[in-house]
């Protein structure tokens, strides 16, 4: 039995949870829910990711310490999490005991391993607020293109990247006044030691072909040592034998998957060595955003490497999400909260199964559109899907007391054969899973939905109903309707890890406990519950209004 550690990338805790964020949280809990269901010993892992400037800030502005913003935050997302069906295993902070013990042991086994030196540098500086200036903090023209307005890392306009202190006329996004430039010691990780490492790591199939393409440019033109080190005032963990020197927010986040995992194992006596020493024969699998590739595959295996951890066995990173083909805007109303969809739309099925018909194993970006969005979920779930149901159920009712035909009285006339095929389609499902080819998974199942209502076309069970001869209505009415609805049954039980919340209303149909296994599909199944409508259709009233809460919220 597979055994499988698997993550999700730690929300900001700055902010609130968007569709954007989930396509990765559904993305994900699809893929740990499918193993659920070949009963894989896996364990989901997230935390809120909660260290940095961005946080101190917005706690300033809210009049609130760090702390209580972080707890705040927190319950939100806790929330938003668990009314999208995310099922973590553990949804914890990086602001715990745990993690700032395995942070401070991390970076003295680095220490040990010669891996950090500490050089001066010069900054800016604010002196009116008194601290050091975050690259996102300094607004200035670009030294490139003249564009104004443009941020300290890097032009938005010409795409140029460069230094804080090449921006022409800098000044200060907290108190907009000129910085001044200022020295100070900072912490390094030597990561351009690790090169040849890394080399050999990043080519040896752990990430997708396309990010291991990226990365071979980013080799091309050398690693640099990374700064992991910022100056007081910060919310973080203060480095060891460093008064007043912080870890950078992105050396604690990934070891937050640690500690998270650490919170678990710690309160359900299960063993935190077996997924993360050296020899762990567990995999260990990340799933991430492009943008975050350069954190999670080049400074996060060599941390790990260097401080005598196991290194992740897979990164999966996916793209973008664009909604109606543009990059998400509040102006637009695009940038759509999580609590604003649950709020107006309300079932997160439908998401998640718009979101499963677009994902692969690629990394390019994904589209939601809106009005596709609409007529998808109901041109699919509602119109092809629950159809099924609807056309068959009522004759099992009126004719037979809701009672099925045993699988092995259907004949081949009566469509066993369809029912047989789709058994047989398990295996091919499972890879489709497996691989995370979502959106050929979904056609795939799709595929014998529709076979199954042609059947239902051509056979008319209302046409056999009116039949005078009562044996007919006796065995093909019977087990024409029962070969549809079993097949229903068994196509549902494939698609649970992505519509869990309708699959445990379809197990309710049948009078069952909700579908944890696939070989569920296995059971032949003799009884049903009198019909009540399964789904309602998505109405686009109800996305304009979703629409029309993010405007400029
Ligand atoms: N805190 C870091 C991750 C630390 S992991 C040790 C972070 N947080 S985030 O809140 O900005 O993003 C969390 C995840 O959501 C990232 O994997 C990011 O790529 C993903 N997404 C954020 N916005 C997204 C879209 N618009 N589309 C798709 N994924 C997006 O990064
Ligand atoms: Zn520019």
């Amino acid at each position: 039995m597979r055994k499988i550690l698997v993550t999700s990338a730690l929300p900001y805790a700055n902010g609130s949870i968007h569709l954007g964020h989930l396509v990765e949280y559904i993305q994900t809990d699809i893929w740990v829910r499918y193993h659920r269901m070949i009963n894989s010993e896996v364990y989901y892992i997230c935390a809120d990711d909660t260290h940095g400037t961005p946080v101190m800030l917005r706690a300033e502005k809210e009049n609130i310490s760090p702390e209580q913003l972080v707890e705040n935050v927190h319950k939100e997302h806790s929330k938003d999490f668990l009314d999208f069906n995310v099922s973590f295993d553990c949804f914890y902070s990086t602001h715990s005991d745990e993690n700032k013990k395995l942070s401070e042991s991390i970076y003295k086994s680095l220490v040990k391993s010669n891996k950090i030196s500490k050089k001066e540098i010069e900054q800016f500086y604010d002196s009116q607020k008194k601290m050091f200036l975050p690259d996102r903090f300094i607004i200035g023209d670009c030294p490139k293109c003249r564009a104004k307005d443009q941020y300290g890392d890097g032009c938005e306009k010409c795409g140029a990247i460069y230094n804080p202190t090449d921006l022409i006329n800098p000044i200060s996004a907290l108190s907009k006044t000129k910085p001044e430039r200022k020295k100070t010691d900072h912490y390094f990780f030597k990561l351009s030691e690790c090169s040849d490492f890394l080399e050999k790591w990043t080519t040896s199939g752990v990430l997708q072909v396309e990010a291991s393409n990226k990365l071979k440019e980013w080799f091309k033109s050398g690693l640099e040592d990374w700064d992991i080190s910022r100056d007081a005032p910060y919310f973080g963990f203060e480095i060891p034998d460093a008064p007043g020197k912080f870890f950078y927010v992105w050396l604690d986040a990934p070891i937050g998957y640690m500690a998270s995992f650490k919170k678990f194992t710690d309160n359900n006596s299960l063993s935190f060595e077996e997924f993360w020493d050296k020899k762990s024969e567990a995999e260990l699998i990340h799933f991430i955003g492009k943008d975050i590739l350069y954190f999670h595959a080049l400074f996060w295996p060599a941390t790990l490497e260097y401080s005598n951890y196991r290194k992740p066995t897979k990164i999966f990173a996916h793209g973008f999400l664009t909604v109606n083909g543009e990059k998400m805007s509040k102006s637009r109303g695009t940038f759509i909260t999580a609590r604003s969809y649950l709020d107006e739309v309300k079932n997160t099925d439908y998401l998640r199964y718009y979101y499963a018909s677009k994902l692969s194993e690629s990394m390019e970006d994904i589209d939601l559109n809106l009005d596709d969005f609409v007529s998808k979920v109901n041109s699919d779930l509602v119109g092809k899907f629950i159809n099924i149901p609807s056309r068959t159920s009522g004759f099992l009712s009126k004719y037979f007391e809701n009672k099925l035909t045993n699988k092995s009285d259907i004949s081949k006339d009566n469509g066993i054969e369809i029912l047989d095929k789709i058994l047989q389609s398990e295996s091919s499902i499972i890879e489709l899973y497996e691989k995370r080819q979502f959106s050929k998974l979904t056609r795939f199942l799709m595929s014998h939905v529709e076979e199954l209502n042609e059947f239902i076309n051509n056979k008319a069970p209302w046409v056999i109903a009116k039949e005078e001869n009562q044996s007919l209505i006796n065995s093909d009415l019977h087990q024409v309707c029962s070969l549809c609805i079993k097949s229903f049954r068994v196509l549902s039980i494939y698609l649970t890890p992505i519509v869990p919340e309708l699959s445990t209303n379809i197990s309710s149909f049948f009078g069952e406990e909700v579908y944890a296994s696939f070989s569920r599909a296995q059971d032949d199944i003799l009884i049903i519950k009198s019909y009540e409508h399964l789904l309602k259709r998505l109405e686009k009233d109800d996305v304009d209004s979703m629409v029309s809460a993010n405007l400029n919220n």
